[in-house]
């Protein structure tokens, strides 16, 4: 029916739609946001309809290969477009939707953009911020980049990443939560319940997309883009909680992948994203592609042309193409042709209308860019400090032989050698947001955060020492001199920023350049040599990991890194991070996680000559793992008691555990739960987090905690890929790291 409006008159287009848009403004308040969508619905023309599923990014912002075309804003008028991405700005916002608001039925549009680790103000990368283990300050990093998104007319973010990822040659692990299940489901929601507020249509919300649907994360290789293939139990169990978990915290929309699963591309892939997403898990948003993912199944192989992907894509469930041009060009001809059904058109651009209505923009479309808000939003000075606590708590303290750290605040003279010292945007990591006419100082470097930390009770020395990659060493000379004249040596090394992230593997995973060499000149001279080691993935370095006595893991820390990292280096934080990704000893060992299965002949020690399910030329362990993190004073554990010894299904057994702040500095401990079914129908990973406690606790004080066993925690999938939980025996341990257990428990699940 609606492919023939287009011939009716144009007068009788004009009146209808006046009445139909005065019937939705005034029974705004009557009718639901559903009736509202229908009578809209009724109104489209089928390529007004195809326009709704179409997006396209603002000419001159780039996070994909980009077709420029010249008569954008003509299509807008067109309505042949429902979404752009990367619109700068509240006045960019303003001045596009002025354009949509001159289509024929004022459909607005809708603005997306990859607010990952903040917005104006940059947060640390969310690898980083997964590290510190805190739900809440996380949950507090997505509210602010919200606050300052939407104040710049943003409605929509490409965020959470919520891909789980056991390999650091993938570039992208810095966009995600790490290697766990447990503690990336916990931090996916975190981060949807931060950037949606009180909820989508607040105006200081924007619309959480989680990303990427699905198990992008086990690229085979660690190639960006790659294939995966893996079982549908391990999909279940270990790659799709995150999801589930992200979408019961109320995420509005899905993105799906790059990478083909099990020989189906994610996009087209409708077990994915008809029989999971919208069946099972009914999934009332809408899903958008990735960067022209509908056309690059071409490429896959998976079909022929771009009818052939806009086809696949639609009827697999993929509501939006952001970018590929195959919706635009081929769907309404698909649709009279036939091979597209009408009703699954409708289904999307429902869904993505009821989110435009959700989002207030039918009422007033340029709610989202007030310029007077905007200015607030971007200055305010409490982004700033919660972006410096986000900072120190994402440092993880990997080594701190013979205490050198905290450095006194008395000390006479610090050298700070390195190419990281005073880099400006290099903190910034990979997916800042470049704001137009935003002064880049904005970052505190670490220069500037230590020089502002010691005051004028220190000298502060300074030499570059060499660059991040190349292998210019003409400025060692100066740097070992530097350092001889100092009592104390910090070094900030590392990757660039941009050498983590999107399309950015890497299959040598040490730190570039000669910066390795550098460090080895300076720990000759004898003086104490502190090692920052700026990065958006677990590197390989263990030469310096022996040789330096402190290590900070820096990540990219953003806007505050510099005071952030001061504060931790002068003791004003005490570093309380713990690694969400194991650190492999070398590229070798990767794929490597805690959570394995155990072999028939599990190694023992490193020295075992057949049981040794490992490499004859490295360690069993790896280099540092999972969960693995030190502070300036240690914890001990103490007291492990079950309440009960064997618990039914129905029935729940209380583990507490004593902490103890067994220094001199006040501080945080992430305690964790770990738990091992015995025997199974499936064996189960030799341990796996189940629950965490972060707490604090003054020098001397002890806290007792009590974790709560149920029957959900015990659970699996089996063979059939059904949820069960098996009677028999569990191990419950609790520790500081998946390594480093302190107490642990046996128990009894019976039926
Ligand atoms: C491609 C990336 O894979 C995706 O995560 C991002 O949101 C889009 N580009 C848009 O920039």
């Amino acid at each position: 029916m609606q492919q023939f409006v287009p011939l009716m008159r144009s007068t009788t287009i004009r009146i209808l739609c006046s009445l139909v848009l005065l019937i939705s403004l005034t029974d705004a308040q009557t009718m639901t946001i559903a009736q509202r969508v229908d009578s809209l619905l009724r109104l489209m023309t089928l390529d007004e309809k195809v326009g709704q599923l179409n997006q396209y990014t603002d000419d001159g912002v780039a996070t994909g290969p980009v077709t420029l075309d010249k008569d954008k804003p003509q299509q807008v008028k067109q309505g042949k477009l429902g979404s752009i991405l990367n619109v700068l700005g509240g006045e960019r916002t303003r001045s596009w939707q002025k354009i949509a608001m001159q289509s024929r039925l004022r459909i607005p549009l809708l603005f997306g953009q990859d607010v990952v680790h903040g917005y104006k103000t940059t947060f640390p990368i969310p690898l980083a911020e997964a590290c510190s283990w805190d739900l809440e300050a996380m949950e507090r990093a997505a509210r602010i980049a919200a606050v300052e998104a939407s104040a710049g007319g943003v409605h929509w973010t490409f965020a959470p990443m919520v891909d789980i990822s056991r390999d650091p040659r993938w570039g992208r692990v810095m966009e995600g939560a790490g290697e766990d299940t447990y503690l990336g489901s916990q931090i996916a929601a975190a981060r949807v319940r931060g950037f949606q507020g009180k909820g989508i249509g607040q105006t200081d919300a924007v619309m959480a997309c989680v990303k990427h649907f699905a198990a992008y994360g086990a690229a085979v290789g660690g190639r960006d883009y790659n294939s995966v293939d893996m079982s549908d139990r391990m999909l279940w169990e270990t790659y799709l909680p995150p999801f589930k978990a992200a979408l019961d915290a109320g995420a509005g929309t899905f993105m799906n992948s790059f990478n083909d699963l099990n020989g189906i591309p994610a996009t087209g892939n409708s077990y994915l994203m008809r029989d999971i997403l919208k069946g099972k898990w009914n999934f009332s948003g809408f899903v958008v592609s990735d960067w022209g993912s509908v056309g690059e199944m071409i490429n896959h192989g998976s079909v022929k042309d771009p009818a052939d992907a806009a086809r696949s894509a639609i009827l697999a469930g993929c509501d939006m193409d952001m970018e590929s041009r195959c919706y635009t060009g081929t769907l309404a001809k698909l649709v009279t042709d036939g091979v597209v059904p009408m009703a699954v058109v409708d289904d999307a651009v429902r869904r993505i209308l009821t989110k435009k209505f959700e989002l207030g923009l039918f009422d007033d479309p340029y709610r989202f860019c007030d310029p007077k808000r905007e200015a607030k939003a971007l200055n305010e000075p409490a982004h700033a400090a919660a972006a410096r606590d986000m900072a120190r708590k994402s440092i993880v303290l990997l080594k701190n032989e013979k205490n050198i750290l905290p450095i006194s605040k008395g000390t006479k003279t610090i050298a700070f050698i390195g190419p990281l010292v005073k880099a400006v945007k290099q903190n910034k990591g990979f997916w800042d947001v470049e704001l137009p006419g935003v002064d880049s100082n904005f970052i505190v470097t670490q220069w500037e955060g230590l020089q502002e930390k010691i005051g004028k009770h220190s000298t502060l020395l300074y030499a570059k020492g060499c660059e991040i990659e190349g292998n210019d060493r003409s400025g060692f000379a100066e740097a070992v001199e530097t350092a001889k004249k100092a009592d104390v040596v910090i070094l900030s090394i590392g990757e660039r920023r941009d050498m983590s992230g999107e399309a950015k593997s890497r299959s040598d995973l040490s730190i570039p350049g000669v910066q390795v060499e550098l460090a080895m000149e300076l720990l000759k001279t004898g003086k104490p040599v502190v090692v920052l080691i700026n990065a958006g993935r677990p590197l390989v370095f263990n030469e310096l990991a022996d040789a330096a006595p402190a290590i900070l893991y820096t990540w990219w820390l953003g806007s505050e890194a510099g005071n952030a990292i001061a504060d931790v280096l002068f003791g004003d934080y005490n570093p309380s991070a713990k690694l969400a990704m194991t650190f492999p000893r070398s590229v070798g060992q990767i794929p490597i996680y805690y959570n394995y299965y155990n072999t028939g002949r599990p190694a023992t020690g490193d020295n075992d000559r057949f049981y040794r399910s490992a490499y004859i030329d490295l360690s069993i362990h790896p280099r540092y793992e999972f969960g693995y993190g030190l502070g300036y004073s240690p914890f001990t554990y103490s007291g492990l008691k079950l309440s009960v010894g064997s618990m039914s299904m129905t029935g729940t057994i209380q583990a507490s555990v004593t902490i103890t702040n067994a220094g001199k500095y006040a501080g945080e401990e992430v305690v964790q739960l770990y738990l091992r079914d015995l025997v199974g129908s499936i064996i189960r990973p030799m341990k796996e987090l189940k629950d965490f406690r972060k707490i604090a606790l003054a020098p001397g004080e002890s806290k007792t905690i009590t974790f709560t066993i149920d029957k959900e925690k015990l659970s699996f999938y089996d063979q059939h890929v059904q949820w069960v939980a098996e009677p028999g025996e569990f191990e419950l341990m609790i520790g500081a790291s998946s390594r480093d257990i302190r107490q642990k428990e046996r128990f009894t699940l019976t039926k």
